[in-house]
C-alpha cells in the first residue's frame, strides 16, 4: 500500500494506492467517521464486476449500504441523472441517518457522484473509489466535480473535495484496453508538464504498463497522484495559474470532444492526446519547444496506442466548439505550452490562425 496526502487544511485527505485490498475499503472509511449509510453510485457493469465485494466490505464495517446506478456513458453526467439521484437518496434518507456517498467507477461516476455529494443537503461526505486508470491518476483527485450541460462539458460544477481516494490497482484488470490507453494520455500529460523522470519511465516501461503489470501500474498511479496532489495543494480553486497546467492538452482536447459528440468518435483520453499534440505544435511554432521534444511527445502518444491523427471531425467544428470553452476567458484564449519535457508556460492570446494550423496539423499522418 502506498499513500500520499492532499494537504488542504481541514479539507485534507489521503490517497491510498493498493493491490487486491477491496476488502479493506469499509475499514478505511470507518476510520473517517463520516456517516452510517453508504450510497454507492455506480453503473451496471461496474456493479456487476465489483459491487458485491465493495458491498461486503462496507457491510462488514457496519454500514448500511445501498446502490444507485446510472447508465454507462458520459450521458450519466447530466441534469436528468443528477436530479434523479438526489431524489432517490432523499427518499431513503431519514432521521438519525448520516448519508455519505461512495463513487465507484471511472471519471464519469466520480464527477457525477461528487457533484451530487456537493449539493445534496448542501454537501455530504463522499469517497472516491476510482476504477479506471484515468480516474485513479486524475479525476478522483482534486475535488473538481461536475455534470455536463447541452452546450458543453462540465459546465455545472463545483470544487468539493472527497474524504478519501481509494485506488485499488486490481480494478484495472478488467478495464477494456481502450479505457486503459485513454488513461495513459493523462499519465503522459503529467510527464510532459512536471516530470521528465515519469516521461522516461513511461517510455521504458510502456510494455509493462500495457500488460497491466501491477507493480508498474502502482508506481505510475502513485507518481501521478502525488504530482496532482502537489498541484492541487497550491491552487485548490484553480485561480492562481498553478492548477491550470493540468489543462495541458485540454483546450483543443475538450473542443474535439464537444465537436465529436462526447464519447462518440473520441473518448476523453484520446481527445486529450490530440489536444496535447496541438498544444505542442503551437509551442514548436512559437519556437518555445524544440522539434526533437515535439517528436518525442508524438512518438510516445503513438506508441501508447493513442491517436495522433484526427479523423471524422472537421477543423471548423472544433474551432466553433473552442469558442464555448471555459478556458477561452473573456474572448482571450490561454494555452499551457510545453517548453521542454517536464516544464510548461502559460500563453494568452494565441492567434486564431495558429490554433487552426495546429488542428490542421493533426490531419497529417
Ligand atoms: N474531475 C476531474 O478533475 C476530471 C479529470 C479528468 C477527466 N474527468 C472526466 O472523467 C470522465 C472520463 O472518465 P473515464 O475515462 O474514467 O471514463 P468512464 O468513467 O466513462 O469509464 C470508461 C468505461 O470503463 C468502464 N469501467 C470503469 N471501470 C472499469 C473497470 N475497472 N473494469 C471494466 N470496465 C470499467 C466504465 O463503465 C466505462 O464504460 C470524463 O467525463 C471527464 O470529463 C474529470
Ligand atoms: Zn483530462
Amino acid at each position: 500500500m502506498k499513500k500520499t496526502r492532499v494537504k488542504l487544511g481541514n479539507r485534507s485527505y489521503e490517497i491510498r494506492i493498493c493491490r487486491d485490498r477491496i476488502g479493506l475499503l469499509g475499514k478505511a472509511i470507518k476510520q473517517l467517521e463520516i456517516g452510517s449509510d453508504a450510497v454507492i453510485i455506480t453503473n451496471p457493469s461496474i456493479k456487476k464486476f465489483f459491487g458485491a465485494r465493495v458491498k461486503r466490505s462496507l457491510l462488514s464495517a457496519g454500514f448500511n449500504v445501498r446502490f444507485e446506478t446510472v447508465p454507462d456513458s458520459e450521458k450519466a453526467k447530466s441534469e436528468k441523472h443528477c436530479i434523479r439521484l438526489l431524489n432517490n437518496i432523499s427518499r431513503s434518507d431519514g432521521l438519525g441517518r448520516r448519508v455519505f456517498i461512495v463513487a465507484l467507477g471511472g471519471g464519469v461516476i466520480g464527477d457525477l457522484a461528487g457533484f451530487v455529494a456537493s449539493i445534496y443537503k448542501r454537501g455530504v461526505p463522499y469517497v472516491q473509489v476510482p476504477t479506471t486508470l484515468l480516474a485513479q491518476v486524475d479525476s478522483s483527485i482534486g475535488g473538481k466535480v461536475a455534470i455536463d450541460l447541452n452546450i458543453g462539458k462540465n459546465l455545472a460544477g463545483s470544487f468539493y473535495q472527497p474524504r478519501l481516494v481509494y485506488s485499488d490497482i486490481s480494478f484495472l484488470k478488467k478495464l477494456p484496453e481502450k479505457a486503459l490507453v485513454s488513461g495513459l494520455a493523462e499519465v503522459i500529460k503529467y510527464g510532459i508538464i512536471k516530470s521528465p523522470a515519469l516521461f522516461s519511465f513511461i517510455r521504458s516501461d510502456l510494455k509493462k504498463i500495457l500488460r497491466r503489470c501491477p507493480g508498474t501500474l502502482e508506481r505510475v498511479v502513485y507518481k501521478c497522484g502525488s504530482i496532482k496532489a502537489r498541484v492541487v495543494e497550491k491552487d485548490e480553486l484553480d485561480n492562481k495559474d498553478t492548477r491550470i497546467i493540468l489543462n495541458f492538452g485540454h483546450t483543443v482536447g475538450h473542443a474535439i470532444e464537444t465537436a465529436a459528440g462526447y464519447g462518440k468518435a473520441y473518448d476523453h483520453g484520446q481527445a486529450i492526446a490530440l489536444g496535447m499534440l496541438a498544444a505542442s505544435f503551437i509551442s514548436m511554432k512559437l519556437s518555445l519547444l524544440a522539434k526533437a521534444d515535439y517528436l518525442k511527445i508524438k512518438a510516445l502518444i503513438k506508441d501508447s496506442g493513442l491517436p495522433t491523427v484526427l479523423k471524422g471531425v472537421s477543423v471548423k467544428d472544433i474551432m466553433l466548439a473552442q469558442g464555448h470553452d471555459k478556458k477561452f476567458i473573456c474572448g482571450k484564449n490561454r494555452f499551457v505550452l510545453p517548453v521542454r519535457i517536464g516544464k510548461t508556460v502559460i500563453k494568452e492570446d494565441i492567434p486564431e490562425s495558429l490554433i487552426r494550423e495546429s488542428i490542421k496539423s493533426l490531419l497529417w499522418t
